[in-house]
């Protein structure tokens, strides 16, 4: 019934009277202001006036179903599991996925107990001050094509920051969203795949919209949307918008197989390009100039002499030669 009056009060815009609500639920009214109440916590706001009834003044800015859901137009998100707190979206994501969910399910939360990053590196998660979610998706692709769907979520989460605060972003190859430098957004992407076939794959996406301030050891590399643009920015919105250009972008990446259509587009974003990078390889490190992606997401590195080494994703990190980006 909550959720109903909700509704009600959504498509209403004016005051909805207390008896309206007892005779279209058929409850009393202790019933109705109970559940107003609930919406209340919940962060929305209500006006009652005495004799006029209820009115809807403000909704909470959250990624739940009812709120991102009145966003969402297209396939990406068309179904949405909100937890208030979940350990990893990523993982809730990967056992729906695994229970067979329908591709573009859409797993959110306002907080991450146990928030994952690249690498098995933990992804800080405070509660209320960032995006994160996790689609699903089940392309019709050979497992090795999987890597590129994450430069796409890059691709997105820029054009979705563009639109949303104004904001130039850059991406960090392969998948960092970077801002005056630093991280503004991580992309965590896992697959289950037999050796020729995808089960499925989960986009997960952080991307700090709120936080004023970040833990000592991340003071140097992270930002916000909000630190970068100077004033909040609506998550619900946001996400929104991420869905909406993801799924333009990954319909270009899926007619093609591969990037060759989006990677003009990509390297124009590309922080680094046509400068030297350091390549930070396990086998060893070693410098270069970033020529941009190739159609598979590869990043070609020119060597002194005019060698081209191409640098695939994985344990190599990719650095500015003065610092992070
Ligand atoms: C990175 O290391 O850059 C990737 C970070 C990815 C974080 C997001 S937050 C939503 C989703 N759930 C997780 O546990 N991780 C991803």
């Amino acid at each position: 019934m909550k959720q109903e009056i909700l509704r009600l009060l959504k498509e209403e815009k004016g005051y909805v009277s207390g008896q309206a609500l007892c005779d279209r639920f058929q409850v009393s009214r202790t019933a109705v202001w109970k559940a107003v109440r609930q919406l209340e916590e919940e962060g929305y706001v209500i006006e009652a006036v005495r004799n006029r009834g209820y009115r809807l003044t403000g909704c909470p800015d959250r990624l739940t179903e009812e709120e991102l859901g009145a966003a969402i137009r297209g396939w990406a998100g068309r179904s949405i599991c909100y937890r208030e707190e979940t350990e990893s979206t990523n993982d809730l994501a990967k056992k729906l996925a695994a229970e067979g969910c329908p591709e573009g399910t859409l797993v959110t939360a306002d907080y991450q107990s146990a928030g994952k990053g690249r690498r098995g590196r933990a992804w800080s998660s405070p509660k209320g001050e960032a995006v994160y979610m996790s689609l699903v998706l089940r392309p019709d692709l050979p497992p090795a094509s999987a890597s590129m769907v994450t430069l796409v979520g890059a691709m997105a989460v820029t054009a979705a920051v563009g639109r949303e605060t104004g904001l130039s972003c850059q991406i960090k190859w392969p998948n960092d969203v970077v801002s005056g430098g630093r991280k503004v957004c991580g992309i965590l992407t896992e697959m289950s795949a037999e050796l020729d076939c995808i089960h499925y794959i989960v986009m997960g996406m952080g991307i700090n919209t709120g936080q004023r301030e970040f833990p000592e050891e991340l003071r140097e590399k992270a930002t916000s949307l909000l630190l970068e643009c100077g004033r909040p920015v609506n998550r619900c919105r946001l996400a929104a918008a991420v869905l909406e250009e993801f799924e333009g972008l990954y319909a270009r990446f899926l007619e093609d197989g591969d990037l060759r259509g989006l990677a003009a587009e990509y390297n124009s974003r590309l922080a680094g390009l046509g400068r030297e990078v350091r390549i930070l390889d396990p086998a060893g490190a070693y410098t270069g100039v970033s020529r941009g992606i190739d159609e598979e997401g590869g990043l070609l590195v020119e060597m002194d002499g005019g060698d081209t080494r191409r640098v695939v994703s994985g344990e190599v990190s990719v650095r500015g030669l003065y610092g992070y980006v």
